[in-house]
């Protein structure tokens, strides 16, 4: 379980006590060009060992590093599950800066064998992967999610006031990659509708005046 020590946050994920496979799975990600992020409903969210997981990747809100990559997420649940898995799930990942395309329920319930969910489900197993396929193929990545430029704004707005804080990880890791710039209103080069665009740094503009 994550110890809430900071340590990732605060002298970099290298430093994390646990050791385990963390960041060799990390790594994994680093490799992709697109995942499919999946678990169980239990009462009405995640279970616990992705929440685990999300948690322990934590400081990647604080140094997003997957702007170029898209995915999907996936929930199985004994009944109708309702959204929150999915949302617990894609929001991790939008803040992470992954492009999610797509997101998707499956009742399974608990005793449903492997050849009863390929019969009742190889369809829309198949739709997603072709969707995910063709948004990697044609580069959706660029096109961030309301949401997506947003939560970019905050931490823009955020790192930019916070000049005492020069010698910290974070900072250190925005300043150069640019994002601080005020130019700058992505992870990486979008093709976005440029409305979207502005009134996306509007809102986050405000949200960090009120909140940061
Ligand atoms: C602790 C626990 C809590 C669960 N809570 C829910 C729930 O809130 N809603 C639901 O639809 N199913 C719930 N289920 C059923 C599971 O989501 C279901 O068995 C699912 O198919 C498990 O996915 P898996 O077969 O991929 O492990 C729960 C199961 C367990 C063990």
């Amino acid at each position: 379980m994550c110890l809430g020590c900071r340590t990732c946050f605060d002298r970099g994920e290298e430093f994390c006590p646990l050791k385990d496979e963390l960041l060799s799975i990390r790594e994994k990600l680093n490799e992709a060009d697109g995942i499919v992020l999946a678990s169980p409903v239990y009462v009405e969210d995640v279970n616990g060992i992705m929440k685990n997981w999300i948690d322990r990747m934590a400081f990647n809100c604080h140094r997003p590093a997957f702007a170029d990559k898209t995915a999907v997420v996936v929930s199985t649940s004994g009944i109708g599950a309702s959204n929150h898995a999915l949302k617990t799930m894609k929001t991790a990942l939008m803040t992470w800066g992954f492009y999610v395309n797509n997101q998707q329920k499956f009742s399974t319930g608990a005793l449903m064998k492997r050849e009863q969910i390929y019969g009742r489900y190889n369809h829309k197993i198949k739709t997603i992967a072709i969707n995910l396929f063709n948004a990697i193929k044609n580069k959706k990545v660029l096109k961030p999610s309301f949401y997506s430029l947003v939560m970019f704004k905050v931490q823009q707005n955020y790192w930019q006031k916070k000049s005492n804080e020069r010698y910290t990880i974070d900072y250190i890791y925005w300043n150069e990659k640019g994002w601080l710039s005020p130019e700058c209103t992505y992870y990486s080069i979008i093709k976005t509708n440029w409305l979207k665009v502005k009134m996306a740094r509007l809102f986050g503009e405000i949200i960090a005046t009120f909140f940061i």
